[in-house]
């Protein structure tokens, strides 16, 4: 098991020089907080400021972004890991230049692979470090097991809450169980928290946030940032029954205009402190999660 291992990790390293993606993992503690519309219009907003944008939905739960977007992918991650397909097979063209992943069960399914389908997977996710500048990832909610993984190898971590006491509590115990994870490390991961379905920017920052991070400073190893605040907005629920990214069908409105904010400073984060090209890209994301599994395993 280590072999593998290690030669995944050479694998890795040696497409270090080429730049890879920057990878931001869109998670929450208790569901319909938006993490899904959040991620999509994010994406669409970053790929309208230039970026390379690849979304990938990682919640084999509900196809949410499928239905968002009304597609329909012929092939998902897991037919890329298991039954020969490649990346240009289970790449779809969304709205606004984005390309779009269905993980389908390929998340959940990640330690039933076998030597040779771990090496595949890796050299097809080098493919798509250098097809992307961003990979935006929308997870499922919740603290199970594969959702904290992923998170713990993520460099950057976006966190949706809503002013809702039990999405405060169900976000507070995420944080919790990703604290006591090994996998996790303060230094590599980066958690910023969005504050979404708010009735002012005050709330979101100066109430959620700052209570938030009164009590993670206060009892966990955490350092949590903010990055910003989306108000409740009629909008997105109705672009979500048109099956249209909110930011096409209603550019301007509260909430979109929030989330276009929240790109332009991702953009502008990045430039200051930018995670070093060695620590970034979904194949590292990828070889970690793997490396992790069967270490359990054994
Ligand atoms: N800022 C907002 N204003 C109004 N409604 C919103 C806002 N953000 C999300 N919603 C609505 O909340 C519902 C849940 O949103 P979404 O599906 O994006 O959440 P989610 O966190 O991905 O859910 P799940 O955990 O089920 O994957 C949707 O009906 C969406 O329209
Ligand atoms: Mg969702």
């Amino acid at each position: 098991m280590m072999d593998q291992a290690t030669s995944l990790r050479k694998m890795v390293s040696e497409s270090e020089e080429k730049l890879s993606a920057r990878v931001i993992t869109v998670t929450s503690g208790k569901g319909g907080v938006g993490k899904s519309s959040i991620s999509l219009n994010l994406a669409i907003c970053l790929s309208r400021m230039g970026q390379r944008v690849v979304l990938l939905d990682a919640d084999f739960g509900l196809a949410n972004i499928e239905v968002m977007l009304g597609v329909r992918p012929k092939a998902n991650l897991a037919d890329l890991m298991f039954r020969g397909k490649d990346l240009k097979d289970i790449i779809m063209d969304g709205p606004e230049g984005i390309k779009f992943i269905s993980g389908g069960s390929g998340i959940q399914e990640l330690a039933r692979m076998n030597r040779e389908q771990c090496l595949y997977l890796t050299k097809k996710l080098v493919e798509l470090d250098e097809l992307a500048d961003v990979i935006v990832i929308d997870t499922g909610a919740g603290i199970s097991d594969s959702v904290l993984e992923f998170v713990a190898s993520s460099n950057e971590v976006l966190l949706v809450a809503t002013p809702e006491p039990t999405s405060i509590t169900d976000a507070y115990a995420l944080l919790k169980a990703l604290n006591r994870k090994s996998e996790f490390s303060k230094s590599s991961t980066t958690i910023k928290m969005v504050a979404n379905k708010v009735r002012s920017e005050d709330e979101g920052k100066n109430v959620l946030y700052e209570n938030m991070k009164n009590v993670v400073d206060r009892f966990l190893n955490i350092s949590l940032e903010f990055l910003g605040a989306i108000p409740q907005d009629d909008q997105v629920s109705k672009a979500v029954m048109k099956q249209m990214p909110v930011t096409i069908c209603a550019p301007n409105c509260g909430a979109s205009k929030a989330i276009e904010g929240m790109a332009k400073e991702l953009l502008n984060d990045g430039e200051v402190i930018d995670t070093p090209p060695e620590e970034r890209g979904i194949s590292l994301l990828f070889s970690n999660l793997i490396r992790n599994k069967f270490k359990k395993k054994q």
